[in-house]
């Protein structure tokens, strides 16, 4: 049968086509044992799109990706790249696709599965059961504001400009994402921005304070500085539900707080549109970590963060919250049972590659769905 399923794919550089080469086993599993199948394309982005065609990514691949129901995004760059210029950089990929799709909402949860509780760098009694959800903005802030360049000056200086800006329609609506999901969690939203020392969060603080009042009463809604944020992640992480905030602090503040969790490797991401009036919405799921030059090719890559995002995939595109738990719990249970990729290895555990990870995943959905 058909599939009504359109998934593109874009593996990248690095490690991105082994960990994603474990998700195409996965779908697999799906097609076979759930009897859900879609519909792959693939491409080049990236590094690897540069080499190929030249440029990160093609004005095809950015239609492509319009038509597909869902992007599943690998990772992108390594140090081969670094010298094609600024216009030609690999990470123009991922920031080309966000912009053209309008892919404004990045949620970047940041989760302590128990079997990882040893994994941080903060005390177990501080990170156990975290559950965090940052909801970044993804469109809009210093990352695109005008105006922005370098330019020279009378005296022969240079001036590097960029510009943080938001309007009311970009905190709204980003803000919303983040109430509705606060709203299916504990309930708690905490805001963050630099409202003493810049008008643009000031704004976000007033709209989002509004929104709250008008839409989401019930929400407990909390504001926060984004450098106290910082500090308040690492001192007691667990005081917070969901956090929103815009494009260059969540950046900071989700690598922050991934970093709790003590294994980048194990982190998804999901970053959303607007839903049109057929109800669908352009989506791209990628892992967290980046394309780990160092050790791409080797099969040593923690598959999970890759896998983890082809679940999100599942539960915000195409509404299958059961077989995104199927997968989740498979995952636990791999980990629980002992199993470990390097950057997550610890004492008495058994080291394993890439695919043995990824068969193993298989093999634990094969006994739940037995
Ligand atoms: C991220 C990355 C990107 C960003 C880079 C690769 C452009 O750091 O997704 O957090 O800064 O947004
Ligand atoms: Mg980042």
């Amino acid at each position: 049968m058909a599939s009504n399923k359109n998934l593109l794919m874009l593996p990248g550089d690095g490690i991105g086509p082994e960990v994603m080469h474990e998700v195409k086993r996965l779908i697999d599993w799906m097609d076979r044992r759930r009897h859900v199948s879609f519909n792959i394309t693939e491409d080049l982005v990236g590094g690897a799109a540069i080499d190929a065609r030249g440029t990160p990514i093609t004005d095809a691949t950015v239609a492509a990706a319009k038509s597909a129901d869902a992007v599943l995004f690998g990772a992108v760059g390594g140090p081969q790249w670094d010298n094609h210029g600024f216009n030609k950089r690999p990470e123009l990929a991922i920031l080309t696709l966000r912009r053209e799709l309008g892919l404004f909402a990045n949620l970047r949860p940041a989760i302590v599965l128990d079997p990882l509780v040893n994994a941080s760098t903060l005390k177990p009694e501080v990170v156990k059961g975290l559950d965090i959800m940052i909801v970044r903005e993804a469109t809009g802030g210093i990352y695109f504001g005008e105006p922005r360049g370098i330019e020279t000056l009378q005296d022969g200086q240079q001036r590097g400009v960029n510009t943080e800006v938001y309007t009311t329609h970009e905190i709204e609506r980003v803000a919303r994402v983040a109430f509705e999901l606060a709203a299916k969690r504990q309930n708690r939203l905490c805001s963050v921005e630099k409202a003493n020392v810049m008008e643009s969060g000031l704004l976000w603080r007033q709209v989002v304070t509004a929104l709250g009042q008008r839409e989401y009463p019930n929400v407990e809604l909390s504001h926060m500085y984004a450098d106290n944020c910082a500090m308040q992640l690492v001192r007691n992480p667990r005081q917070f539900d969901v956090i929103v905030t815009g494009n260059l602090f969540g950046d900071l503040l989700s690598d922050l707080a991934s970093m709790l969790t003590g294994s980048l490797g194990m982190l998804p991401s999901a970053t959303l549109g607007a839903v049109d009036s057929s109800g669908r919405r352009h989506a791209l799921y990628e892992p967290i970590h980046g394309s780990a030059p160092d050790i791409a090719g080797k099969g040593q890559a923690n598959p999970l963060a890759q896998i983890l995002s082809f679940a999100m995939l599942l539960r915000y595109s195409f509404d299958m919250d059961e077989d995104a738990k199927l997968i989740e719990r498979a995952c636990t249970n791999v980990l629980a049972s002992g199993l470990r990729t390097a950057d997550v290895m610890a004492a008495g555990c058994a080291k394993v590659g890439t695919h043995v990870m990824g068969e193993a995943v298989i093999r634990e959905l094969d006994k739940q769905a037995a």
